[in-house]
């Protein structure tokens, strides 16, 4: 088989750009180190959750465009699409991009194209540059690297990787235009050429730039908690402003960009980069105060009533009407409340997912029909329409009760 790309790593999404690759007639052989995921992809089955990810799959791998396998083949486009996560003190892990590169490194010939997908830190597509011709130095001068991000959204990823807009950054003039004639083939978004480290950070300002936002809003939540102000109101009329655009505020920031991301840039420029690390620490400063909250409603409650009261934690994802959980605040806030609880009865609700290994789930209606105190995390459109009775306690921390 003539194989012409080499995807590495076939998650989330190295899976659907290697699918989008090879429904337009291009061999893709994409590569994973887990062995389940290999033999899933070339059953014609997908193993994560996104919608028409599966019709795309099964069309490729019957149509003989996309093969998995454990180890990369020669090919003439290598792209990798590894995890980027960070190191226990925040500091970012580029290990699986070397290791990803590694892989590669005896397939590589004169006139390939080597990018990197990874979200990754300034400067890390010239450091697997210089890697590269340290270990394959009659390369130099002989292939291209370049870096382009993925800002897809998760649920909408196989419109989305056509249609966004890419910004595509080599490491010299010949590699941005010969990766910009690459993503040609299959995306009808722009094309904004620029050079690898400005593509690099561009990815990592986006995320920066929402946890921002997110922060300043959380922090008026703050502000108003204590002068006795609805948020939700402030920020509606706040935003009549023509100018002015303020985020919700929420319970936390979470999943696993925006709330991974920034710290990209905190670890490498610690003394430019306070006012996104003071965000980091605001949102997630948010997630511990929503906590005690509910600890010092369920003491009031005890105090005032004499026994213990039930308490119905809504919601566990990152954001409303998903199921992902990945890094959600909500799940931290759920287990520090369940950590103090004694004997309390809990009833935690998430109806976007069906079973959980370490909460017991119980349906939204019921455990509002049950709950004394009644602890909104997630804005779920399930939760919209709810009603309550007077004795009940509401404490809602992303808005949805808010009418
Ligand atoms: N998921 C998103 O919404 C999103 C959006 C934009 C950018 N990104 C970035 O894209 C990159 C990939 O994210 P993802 O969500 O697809 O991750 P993922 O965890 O879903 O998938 C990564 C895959 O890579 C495999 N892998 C790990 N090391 C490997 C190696 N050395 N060789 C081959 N395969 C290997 C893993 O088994 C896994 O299947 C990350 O840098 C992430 O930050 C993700």
């Amino acid at each position: 088989m003539n194989t012409k790309v080499v995807t590495i790593g076939l998650g989330y999404i190295g899976l659907p750009t290697s699918a989008l690759i090879a429904n337009n007639q291009i061999h893709v052989h994409g590569v994973d180190i887990s062995q389940h995921v290999v033999d899933t992809i070339n059953a014609g089955k997908i193993h994560i959750v996104e919608p028409d990810l599966d019709k795309a799959v099964a069309e490729a791998v019957q149509e003989g465009y996309l093969k998995a396998d454990t180890k990369p083949v020669e090919a003439d486009t290598y792209l990798v699409v590894v995890p980027t996560p960070f190191k226990g003190d925040h500091q970012p892990d580029i290990s699986y991009v070397k290791a990803a590169t590694t892989g590669i490194l005896p397939l590589l010939k004169e006139g390939d194209l080597y990018i990197i997908e990874s979200t990754s830190p300034v400067g890390t597509t010239e450091k697997m540059m210089d890697y590269i011709f340290a270990e394959r130095p009659e390369l130099q001068g002989k292939i291209y690297l370049a870096y382009c991000p993925e800002r897809v959204l998760p649920g909408n990823v196989m419109y989305e990787l056509v249609h966004n807009d890419r910004v595509i950054g080599g490491v010299n003039e010949d590699s941005t235009q010969k990766a910009l004639s690459f993503y040609r083939r299959f995306v009808k978004g722009e094309l904004h050429p620029t050079n690898a480290r400005t593509a690099e950070m561009c990815k990592l300002t986006e995320n920066a730039s929402r946890d921002s936002q997110i922060a300043f809003a959380n922090e008026l939540s703050l502000i108003c908690d204590k002068a006795n102000i609805n948020v939700w109101d402030l920020i509606r009329l706040a935003n009549k402003h023509p100018r002015v655009n303020i985020l919700q505020p929420g319970c936390g920031v979470g999943g696993h960009c925006i709330a991974v991301d920034p710290y990209f840039l905190t670890a490498d420029f610690p003394m430019e980069s306070r006012m996104i690390a003071q965000a980091r620490e605001t949102n997630n400063y948010k997630s511990f105060w929503c906590a005690e909250k509910v600890k010092s409603a369920r003491l009031e409650f005890e105090l005032k009533q004499g026994r213990e009261p039930s308490i119905a934690i809504m919601g566990l994802a990152f954001k409303p009407n998903i199921d992902d959980l990945r890094e959600s605040p909500a799940i931290h806030i759920a287990e520090r409340v369940l950590q103090d609880s004694g004997d309390a009865d809990m009833y935690i609700v998430e109806p976007n997912v069906r079973e959980h290994k370490v909460f017991k789930l119980t349906n939204y209606k019921d455990a509002v029909e049950k709950a004394d105190i009644v602890v909104f995390l997630v804005a779920h459109n399930e939760f919209k329409t709810l009603e309550f009775n007077n004795s009940q306690v509401i404490l809602d921390f992303c808005g949805v009760t808010n009418k």
